[in-house]
């Protein structure tokens, strides 16, 4: 019987006409097969103009628009104005490159649009599984320790930071949390940790007072005397000791700490070693700086990113526990809703544990068909000469320099990052370093090249850290080139004191 009112028409986000969005899909992979192929034509950065910012302030589109007009907008508006680091020359902060296959891999998980927080029987968990073992072997941990795929390194610090709280504490922080701690509980790492190390400790709760920030030596390494008597002291002023945290590879200089003397003081001290290896853990590929990085292995926990020097595409990060059963009692948590593991048949009676037994995520996006595709596609024995190749061409940089009058090394170069600046005679201490911030100011403007600044011994340097798989000896050679060239320029308009 035909209702009097009839039911309104149903609607779905699926294309109207699936043709002419395939013509698209396919100008899409065609164009940015095309933009990666030809980035070294394109300057390394530039400005985004004001007209193009404008395009941002619009009003909310309330009605639907063509796909082929959005893109349109996005290779005018978006495409054209990267940060760069996709570019043979940029080495600016710690930024990664990517690869062509694993946005291709980006596009297959959205697609897929799977959710590897958890159930069972889907390809996803085993695919995250098996890249998590391939890490694990790659850096020396043992199979039964545990991991996750993160959004990177900040996370996975946070993630092994919160296990060695609540391994180490010595009553239920889950339940308790820090008000329940009879002793204050301090952490231990160098002046030289990244600020996500602090970060993650003000989210804990621990408050940024319990991170001792340790001296260094002439090496940039934690200071190992120094450690113990901190620790020494702190136990005598009836605190809890209960972390340290290793640099294999710090940010500003590419440091690595003697990481066998750490796992030996925490052993003794019974406290929990964390190692941060965002970029550097990788080093263990390199046969030239591997046994630099000895004593990784023996950390409790071990977090590193995939997006910086494995080359992978953001986001991902990884951290791995030693312990399985005490990463999962850091995060486990099962209401009704989310019961699985009691055995079975159907998507919730697999084995335990889910990946949300391991992080603060439940939702998590398919991070790992991206790895599985990148260590297949090149193999690790790729990655180990392209490790070993970016590790060569930042000590061809530092002989170029050393071969450079003008210029002189800020820091030793032990790993991948060279730290350096342009000298002008005849210019205090407070001259040259508004001299050397000129000069990357000016190779960003020109286009030249990305390295990024930092303050190294009070002194403000030129920085370069190399995970750039494009990057050639004679890119190296235009830096160097156009830092003397603009560095002569700047100094012949400054005026005599
Ligand atoms: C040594 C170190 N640790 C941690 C991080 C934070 O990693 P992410 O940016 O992936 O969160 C970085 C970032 O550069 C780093 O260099």
């Amino acid at each position: 019987m035909a209702s009097k009112n009839p039911l309104p028409a149903e609607e779905t986000l699926d294309p109207q006409n699936w043709e002419s969005l395939r013509a698209l899909g396919h100008r899409m992979l065609d164009d940015m097969l095309d933009y990666l192929k030809t980035v070294r034509e394109r300057p390394a950065w530039r400005h985004i103009p004001e007209q193009v910012k404008a395009q941002f302030n619009q009003p909310l589109p309330l009605d639907p628009q063509p796909p082929e007009e959005i893109y349109q907008e996005f290779l005018e508006n978006v495409l054209p104005y990267p940060v760069g680091n996709i570019h043979p020359r940029f080495w600016g902060w710690v930024f990664g490159t990517g690869t062509a296959l694993a946005a291709f891999a980006e596009l297959l998980a959205a697609s897929m649009n799977t959710n590897a927080g958890g159930l069972d029987h889907h390809s996803a968990v085993h695919v995250e599984k098996q890249v998590i073992d391939w890490f694990k072997q790659m850096l020396g941990f043992p199979a039964s320790a545990s991991g996750l795929l993160t959004s990177g390194c900040s996370a996975a610090n946070l993630i092994g930071l919160a296990v060695a709280r609540d391994i180490k504490a010595g009553f239920d922080v889950r339940r308790d949390g820090i008000p329940g701690a009879s002793r204050k509980m301090m952490l231990y790492a160098s002046q030289e940790i990244h600020s996500s190390v602090q970060k993650a400790v003000e989210l804990l709760g621990l408050g940024s007072d319990a991170l001792r920030y340790v001296p260094v030596n002439d090496d940039f390494q934690i200071d190992l005397q120094a450690l113990k008597a901190t620790i020494t002291q702190d136990r005598q002023d009836g605190h809890l000791p209960f972390c340290v945290v290793g640099a294999a590879g710090t940010t500003n200089t590419g440091a690595i700490d003697d990481l066998n003397a750490l796992a030996d003081i925490c052993q003794r001290e019974n406290v929990w070693l964390h190692v941060d290896g965002a970029f550097g853990a990788w080093g263990v590929l390199a046969p030239g700086v591997r046994s630099q990085l000895a004593g990784m292995e023996r950390a409790d926990s071990l977090a590193f990113d995939l997006h910086k020097w494995m080359y992978m595409p953001y986001e991902i990060g990884c951290v791995l526990v030693r312990h399985e059963e005490e990463h999962r009692k850091a995060f486990s948590l099962t209401p009704a809703y989310l019961t699985h593991g009691e055995g079975g048949r159907g998507m919730t009676g697999g084995d335990l544990p889910w990946f949300c037994d391991y992080g603060f995520q439940l939702s998590r996006g398919f991070r790992a068909l991206k790895a599985w595709m990148s260590l297949k596609e090149h193999g690790s024995r790729r990655y180990a000469r392209l490790i070993q190749q970016n590790i060569d061409q930042v000590r061809y940089l530092a002989g170029l320099i050393d071969a450079s009058p003008q210029l002189e090394l800020s820091a030793p170069v032990t790993l991948n990052v060279v730290c350096f600046r342009y000298l002008e005679p005849g210019l205090d201490e407070g001259g040259l370093d508004a001299l050397n911030k000129q000069i990357l100011t000016e190779l960003h403007e020109q286009g030249i090249a990305v390295p990024s600044g930092t303050i190294i011994r009070g002194k403000y340097v030129l920085r370069v850290a190399h995970t750039n798989h494009r990057s050639r000896r004679d890119d190296f050679d235009i830096l160097v080139r156009e830092v003397i060239r603009i560095g002569k320029e700047l100094a012949l308009a400054i005026e005599p004191a």
